[in-house]
């Protein structure tokens, strides 16, 4: 083994090299790549398969269905320990939920970078693409509480540990780019804001309400947020479908110590999809669940999700050089002036073996940090150094969470903190102090060449002052880029949110000030979401649009100072135009068959299996359960019943033929509400046979004549149908139409 002699104060001592220290590690099994966590958490996992059940003090239990008492009918008895723990245990079983993003599903998987990163980053993880890092991934939702629907209009959290051969690394991200606030002293205001307000606890998982757009219409740093809060991206159709971002401005520090300024991606190799607000809200009474089930689902399938690790990379000597500040979150670097890098791949391929233990319990902190990644002065992230670690000693109970099985990394962890509420490691030896000389000056300081963090000496030459720096006064025009870059259908759905959002509101005075905000966005969007009020945009506010200012501060210090971006639009923004997404997969996409007995056997098998090659889920939904026979005697499962299904919940709607299905589901009215709401979400939806009559007559003046007249096999705005037999041309029309995600084309009035 390689050793080099280090000085330390004691003695010289022999100790490893960071390099001879990873070779050691890559030989043991432990840390075989992605295997070390599994390993790891083995060691607490449980599974009472074929075992006696025990009191938690291992005394084998012999009557668990009736408790001590004096006599059969008479009064429980004190004495009896077994009912006492087990109640007592369970009266415990919670712990509070996150102060923010309660509610939240998480998986294991790994990390693999494509090729060393070594001329920017020293981080191990970064280094050699045959190593995989084990990684767990919680997604969440911000506002809601624990048991909250999944389908909230919110920013979802993206939360990424890496273990990492030299410590955890934490990358606690968001599915948007940018932030509400620019300095963390305004953070409890924000989440006071949007939870349900303190006098009713009304709404639940909610921002359509008072106390939210009170203070968005006194906060103008939060347009540019509120573009994408307001944008589809807020209702994603999976987690797996949507992109991550770590928001702040970090620095990569290579071996040398030179430092680049870094922006994180995570871009979702299915694409960036969304679901419409009127399906959102339905899927949340449907399947509040929606999006942990679609996560769980789709791993036990082995539709492992996938995202590339993308990096946005700037020396440091162009700090200065873009119109906004990089220190500020409410700013993007567009893709188009700073392309995104990609470098590697993450993939999830294991659900948890338990909820509590490994989703709830997991503890993310921005401070989770590495050789080779460091902060920058963003005001955010600073004070959500100091939030995390702070906020985990009151939801885990302590300051013993890092030894939770979760939580805890691979890489050893020696030092001389002691004790504290449910400390597991048995620290051996007299002392636990530093520096020591009754253990030999152990656990040993590790220089910067073996592998001990050292922080970027950025030089700060400053005055104490609270302040906000003038290169963070522009307000609106990221807002406005990102408005101009989106399509026009997604322009409606932003101007239809604001219209649900406000009209919730009943203030007139906050619908007043945030008309007159989006002017400052966009003079048509104000216009158009005041038209969908009952208002006009006022012509002058009575307050100055900005209330968040000092005490002292004058209001013409703080206004708005636009500065030209170099770009007018960034097709990155828009999910329908996006370039970094080809609409070219249906991979994991649910599609519903409409069938009774009598269905047209041929056509449901081609389907079928056309579907299923192109890694499509083909499912049927019946007017009930059970076997269903087909026209030619093929016997099929009915998956679900029209109870126990709805439109809500797939990407596309097939409606084959068979004379007897067609008659059968003609009277149904279930079936023709499920084709009627496919439609007005923009799905695809394809028929065949006599199950071009059936949309006909559900469509009524919605289905195109040359749905019936044209070619044998047509496409109308995503309606695709074949009159004959359904063919290779049929399938590959249908899967094209449901690769497109949504047919936008069909949202006739899309402001009404
Ligand atoms: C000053 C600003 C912020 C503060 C003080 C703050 C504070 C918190 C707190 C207290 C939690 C709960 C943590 C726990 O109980 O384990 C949390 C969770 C989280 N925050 Fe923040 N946050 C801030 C801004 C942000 C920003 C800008 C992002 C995105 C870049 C973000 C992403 C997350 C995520 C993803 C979680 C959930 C982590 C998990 O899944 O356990 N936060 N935050």
């Amino acid at each position: 083994m390689t050793t080099r002699k280090v000085k330390t104060k004691q003695a010289n001592v022999k100790v490893k090299t960071a390099e001879a220290k990873r070779e050691e590690l890559a030989a043991n099994s432990q840390y075989r790549g992605n295997d070390s966590k599994i390993d790891d958490l083995q060691k607490n996992t449980e599974d009472s398969g074929g075992e006696f059940l025990t009191t938690n003090q291992g005394v084998r239990i012999n009557d668990n269905q009736n408790s001590l008492k004096a006599g059969d009918r008479g009064p429980t008895l004190l004495e009896d320990f077994i009912l006492r723990e087990k109640i007592t245990h369970f009266d415990h079983e919670r712990i509070p939920e996150r102060v923010v993003h309660a509610r939240g599903s998480a998986a294991h998987g790994y990390f693999q970078v494509y090729e060393s990163m070594a001329e920017y980053t020293k981080a191990s993880f970064l280094q050699d693409p045959d190593v995989k890092t084990p990684v767990f991934v919680r997604f969440s939702t911000v506002a809601g509480s624990r048991g909250s629907s999944d389908l909230a209009r919110d920013v979802r959290g993206f939360a990424v540990k890496f273990y990492t051969q030299e410590g955890n690394y934490d990358l606690v991200g968001n599915n948007m780019p940018v932030f509400f606030i620019q300095d963390a002293i305004k953070f409890p205001d924000l989440v006071h804001a949007v939870k349900p307000e303190p006098h009713n606890e009304i709404p639940q998982a909610a921002s359509a309400h008072d106390t939210f757009w009170d203070f968005i219409s006194n906060m103008p740093e939060s347009m540019h947020m509120i573009m994408w809060a307001m944008s589809d991206r807020a209702i994603p159709r999976s987690l797996r479908m949507m992109e991550g971002f770590g928001v702040h401005t970090f620095r990569f520090v290579n071996q040398r110590g030179k430092a680049r300024f870094v922006k994180f991606h995570w871009k979702p190799l299915l694409g960036v999809h969304s679901v419409v607000w009127d399906e959102a809200q339905k899927i949340s009474g449907k399947d509040p669940d929606f999006h942990r089930r679609d996560l769980w689902e789709a791993i036990e399938n082995g539709d492992f999700p996938e995202w590339e690790f993308g990096v946005q990379l700037v020396e440091e000597k162009d700090e200065h050089k873009f119109a906004f500040d990089l220190l500020d979150p409410t700013k993007i670097i567009p893709e188009e002036i700073v392309p995104v890098r990609r470098i590697g791949k993450l993939t999830l391929n294991r659900n948890p073996d338990n909820f509590f233990a490994e989703t709830e319990q997991v503890a993310f902190h921005t401070g989770h940090i590495v050789p080779g990644i460091d902060f920058t002065n963003d005001p955010l992230l600073q004070g959500r150094l100091f939030s995390y670690l702070d906020t985990q000693l009151l939801r885990l109970g302590g300051p013993n969470f890092h030894e939770i099985p979760i939580n805890r990394p691979i890489a050893p962890v020696h030092n001389n903190q002691r004790d504290g509420f449910m400390r597991q490691t048995i620290n051996k030896g007299q002392s636990a102090h530093d520096p020591n000389s009754t253990r030999g000056g152990c656990p040993f300081q590790a220089g910067a060449e073996m592998a001990g963090f050292t922080s970027f000496a950025e030089r700060i030459d400053a005055q104490k002052i609270r302040a906000r720096s003038a290169s963070f006064f522009d307000h609106f025009s990221q807002a406005t880029l990102f408005y101009n870059s989106q399509t026009e259908p997604e322009q409606n759905h932003i101007i239809r949110a604001l219209r649900f959002e406000l009209g919730k509101v009943e203030t007139p005075s906050i619908r007043e000030r945030m008309l007159g905000l989006l002017t400052e966005v966009d003079k048509d969007l104000a216009n158009q979401v005041a038209q969908g009020l009952g208002m006009s945009v006022p012509a002058k506010l009575d307050k100055p649009l900005n209330m968040s200012i000092p005490a002292d501060g004058t209001p013409a210090k703080f206004q708005s100072k636009r500065v030209a971006q170099g770009i007018e639009s960034s097709a990155a923004l828009s999910m329908v135009e996006n370039p970094n997404f080809p609409k070219d997969t249906i991979k994991t996409r649910k599609v519903a068959f409409l069938v009774a007995d009598g269905f047209d056997d041929a056509a449901v098998a081609d389907m079928k299996q056309a579907l299923m090659t192109a890694g499509a889920a083909a499912m049927t939904v019946a007017p009930r359960l059970g076997v269903l026979t087909g026209a030619d005697g093929e016997e099929c499962k009915a998956d679900f019943s029209f109870l126990t299904a709805s439109s809500v919940l797939f990407d596309a709607v097939y409606v084959p033929g068979g004379d007897a299905s067609a008659t059968a589901l003609k009277e149904q009215s279930d079936a023709s509400s499920f084709v009627e709401e496919a439609y007005k979400h923009c799905k695809a939806i394809a028929a065949s046979g006599a199950g071009v009559g059936l949309l006909a007559r559900w469509l009524g003046e919605k289905f195109s004549e040359s749905n019936t007249t044209g070619k044998l096999v047509a496409d109308e705005q995503g309606v695709v149908t074949s009159r004959g037999p359904a063919g290779d041309n049929f399938t590959a029309a249908f899967i094209n139409a449901i690769a497109q995600h949504r047919h936008w084309e069909r949202e006739l009035n899309p402001t009404g």
